[in-house]
């Protein structure tokens, strides 16, 4: 795993905040502000200033300011996270595509204060997963009628994916104007589709309840419009005006989820298991923000392939990079910290990635 660049680049972090109870600061500056290896590319730095030069992201993880001062540089509340965020986001929305998932790590009330900035930026709300720590993480020492709530054991993990349009149309408002423009009843999309009822319901749905076909039925679809539809209007369901979308280019234009058995949105796990915290050479916990390996690649695993990009903007220890390099994708991450950033890039040197079949 050979550095690639030595330019001991001090780098600064964006001005606001002081964080509270880091471990250690380092007095040396990074020998490499680029650490690369087959899969890996870790920047020193702020990842504002990186994202021109990455790949289009297929999985986008942040985990980012959570306005509690939880590092240099975070705010100290929720108000000023949209502001804190957006330049991320803008950016993210310039380099996404349509098989893009976002997943956007917050407490509950930070993601709710970004939540608006996401969806301008054309994120649209998949879901919302929990991250159950369980009363371990409490251990029994809150004095609930001095804070006077319950003791909160939960993160948030959200899932949104890039909205895909086509000639700047939503999917949603194009394929009902596609089939409007057939002159057919949208009943008739029952029949192309070989179902009672389900493909006019779900298909042309006007609202949240919108279903995007899977290839195969647009498939049916466009042929049974090509087939029955007025013949000036056709091509029917094309991007170019010379000859309908197939069903694969369709599917590339989806977001990819695959499920392992047995999942819910509630993910149960203690903060992080025995030996699985990277210590500072004073013995503390080197980063407070340290996310478990599995649930990060769970969540890089459920949305994305072998080989494919995924960006860890705030990089902290890395977790998501490395959770990606252990399942043979290619990762991309920047962290401003020196501390951080060199305490992180050491867990790259340990053994190799796990077997790419994973
Ligand atoms: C919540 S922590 C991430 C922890 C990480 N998920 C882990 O498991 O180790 C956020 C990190 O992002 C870094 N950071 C904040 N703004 C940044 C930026 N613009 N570019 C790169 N890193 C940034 C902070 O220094 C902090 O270490």
């Amino acid at each position: 795993m050979p550095p690639v660049l030595n330019t001991n680049t001090i780098c600064t972090p964006p001005p606001s905040t002081r964080g509270r109870k880091k471990a250690v600061t380092f007095d040396t500056v990074p020998d490499i502000a680029l650490f690369t290896n087959s899969l890996v590319h870790i920047h020193h730095g702020n990842s504002l200033e990186f994202y021109d030069s990455w790949p289009a992201p297929t999985v986008i993880v942040s985990d980012g300011g959570y306005g509690v001062l939880g590092f240099e540089g975070d705010t100290s509340d929720h108000l000023e996270l949209p502001k804190w965020y957006e330049p991320h986001i803008k950016a993210w929305a310039a380099h996404a595509t349509a098989q893009t998932t976002l997943w956007f790590w917050n407490s509950e009330i930070g993601w709710a204060a970004v939540h608006p900035v996401l969806e301008k930026y054309g994120f649209r709300y998949i879901n919302a997963n929990v991250w159950n720590k369980t009363k371990a993480h409490i251990a029994g020492n809150v004095n609930t009628a001095k804070i006077r709530r319950f003791p909160v054991v939960t993160e948030l993990c959200v899932q949104y994916a890039f909205e895909a349009r086509i000639n700047d149309v939503p999917l949603k408002q194009w394929m009902l104007a596609e089939w409007e423009r057939t002159g057919l009843p949208f009943r008739e999309a029952n029949l192309a589709c070989g179902v009672a009822d389900a493909a006019t319901r779900k298909y042309f749905d006007r609202g949240h309840l919108w279903y995007q076909p899977p290839p195969d039925k647009f498939q049916m679809m466009a042929d049974y419009a090509n087939k029955h539809g007025a013949a000036e209007g056709r091509p029917y369901f094309s991007a170019n005006g010379k000859r309908s979308l197939t069903a694969e280019e369709w599917e590339a234009m989806r977001y990819k989820f695959r499920c392992p058995h047995g999942y819910t949105n509630v993910w149960e796990r203690t903060a992080l298991h025995c030996g699985e915290r990277v210590k500072a050479p004073n013995g503390k916990a080197a980063h407070l923000n340290q996310k478990p390996l599995n649930l990060m690649t769970l969540i890089i695993k459920a949305s994305s392939d072998e080989r494919d990009v995924v960006w860890e903007p705030f990089g902290g220890l890395f977790s998501a990079s490395l959770a990606a390099w252990r399942c043979g994708r290619k990762a991309y991450a920047a962290e401003t910290d020196s501390t951080y950033y060199q305490i992180g890039i050491r867990r790259f040197s340990e053994p190799a990635p796990m077997s790419l079949n994973l």
